[in-house]
C-alpha cells in the first residue's frame, strides 16, 4: 500500500526538488500539496508548486494556497538571495504551465478534507515556516489522529542559518512552530540543518542528475542562484537539499537515525528568537520546576549514510518512467 503523504511548501530551489522526489516516487500516494509564504512570497510559491508538479506529470495532485504572513509577528524577510527572486533562480517561468487550477477552500481546508477523507495515517511534511499546519491543529484538531506523522524539515541542534541561532523555516513564524513542536502531541520528526547539510550534493551529482532526461535536466536548471548562494556558503560547488532530506525520511522511514529529545522554541524578541533549542542534557538533569524541559518529546533526525541518501534522491529523481508532461 502506498504511503499516503501531504507537503507544505514554499517553493523555493530545495523544495522543488523534495516535491519532485514525492511525486516521481511510486511507493507514495502524494495526496495534496498545500503553499505557504517563505523563500519569496505566497503568490509565487504557490505558482512554482504548481509548475513543479506539471513538470513531473502530476496534474492530478490537489494544490491549495495558505498562509501569506506568520501567526502573530510580521516577519518581512523573504530568501530570495538565496534561491532567486521567482524562488527558483529566475527560471521559474521556464517550467510547463500549470493545467491545474487552486483548490478553493485554501491550504487549511484541502488539509482538512483530505485528512478527514483518509482511511489509513497520513504523514505531513511540512518544508517551509508552519504557520499552515499551526492553523490546522488549532482550529481542527479531530484531525489529529489521522496524522500518522509530521516529519518536517526545520530547526538546528547546534547552529542556524537565518541567525547564528535561528533556521529560516523556524525563524519565519517562531509562534507556529513551537504551536506544532511543543504545544500539540502529534508525533514529530525534525530535521535540522546539522544534518542537511551534511547531505549537500556536488556538481557531478547535478550533472547525473542533468543527463538522465528532461525532468531532471529541468531540476537541474533550477540552480544558478541557488548554487552560487551555497558556494559561498559552504566554500565548494554544491547545494544542500534540506527539505529534499525530509521527505525522504516521510517516504522511506528510518533512512534518518533518530534520537528523542524534549523541545523548545525561542518565541521571545532577543538574539534567540527561532531557534530550536533541544534539550541534550542527561535526562536525570532535565528536572522539574525552573529550568526543566517542555512536555513530550520530538525524534530529531541525528545522522544517515550521506552517500545512501544522495542516491536514494538522485534513483528516484531519474526513474526511467519519469517522463515530463
Ligand atoms: C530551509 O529554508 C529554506 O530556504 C529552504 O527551502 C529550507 O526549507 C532551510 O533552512
Ligand atoms: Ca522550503
Amino acid at each position: 500500500m502506498p504511503r499516503k503523504l501531504i507537503i507544505d511548501t514554499d517553493p523555493g530551489v530545495d523544495d522543488a526538488f523534495a516535491i519532485s522526489l514525492a511525486a516521481l516516487s511510486e511507493d507514495v500516494d502524494l495526496l495534496g500539496v498545500t503553499t505557504v509564504f517563505g523563500n519569496v512570497p505566497l503568490e509565487n510559491t504557490t505558482r512554482n508548486a504548481l509548475r513543479v508538479l506539471q513538470l513531473c506529470g502530476r496534474a492530478d495532485v490537489p494544490v491549495a494556497a495558505g498562509a501569506h504572513r506568520p501567526l502573530v509577528h510580521p516577519q518581512i524577510a523573504r530568501a530570495g538571495h538565496v534561491h532567486g527572486m521567482d524562488g527558483l533562480s529566475g527560471r521559474s517561468a521556464a517550467l510547463p504551465e500549470p493545467e491545474r487550477e487552486l483548490e478553493p477552500g485554501g491550504a487549511v481546508g484541502l488539509l482538512v478534507s483530505l485528512l478527514e477523507a483518509a482511511d489509513e495515517p497520513v504523514t505531513i511534511t511540512p518544508i517551509g515556516p508552519m504557520t499552515n499546519i499551526a492553523l490546522l491543529l488549532a482550529a481542527h484538531p479531530h484531525v489529529k489522529p489521522k496524522i500518522d506523522r509530521i516529519v518536517l524539515m526545520g530547526g538546528g541542534v547546534d547552529r542556524g542559518n537565518s541567525t547564528a541561532a535561528a533556521e529560516f523555516n523556524i525563524w519565519s513564524d517562531p509562534e507556529a512552530a513551537r504551536r506544532v513542536l511543543v504545544e500539540e502531541d502529534v508525533p514529530c520528526v525534525m530535521v535540522p540543518l546539522d544534518l542537511t547539510y551534511r547531505c549537500a550534493v556536488d556538481t557531478a551529482w547535478l550533472g547525473k542528475l542533468a543527463s538522465t532526461g528532461p525532468i531532471g535536466a529541468a531540476l537541474e536548471a533550477l540552480t544558478p542562484d541557488y548554487l552560487a548562494s551555497y558556494r559561498r556558503a559552504l566554500g565548494w560547488d554544491g547545494i544542500v537539499l534540506h527539505d529534499a532530506v525530509a521527505v525522504a525520511e516521510a517516504i522511506s522511514p528510518g533512512i534518518l537515525r533518530t534520537e528523542s529529545y524534549p523541545i523548545e522554541v525561542d518565541t521571545t524578541f532577543g538574539p534567540g528568537r527561532g531557534a530550536t533549542l533541544v534539550d541534550r542534557r542527561l535526562p536525570g538533569m532535565r528536572g522539574e520546576g525552573e529550568g526543566a524541559t517542555a512536555q513530550g518529546a520530538v525524534q530529531v533526525a541525528v545522522d544517515t549514510d550521506v552517500n545512501g541518501l544522495g542516491e536514494f534522491v538522485l534513483g528516484r529523481l531519474t526513474r526511467p518512467t519519469a517522463a515530463a508532461s
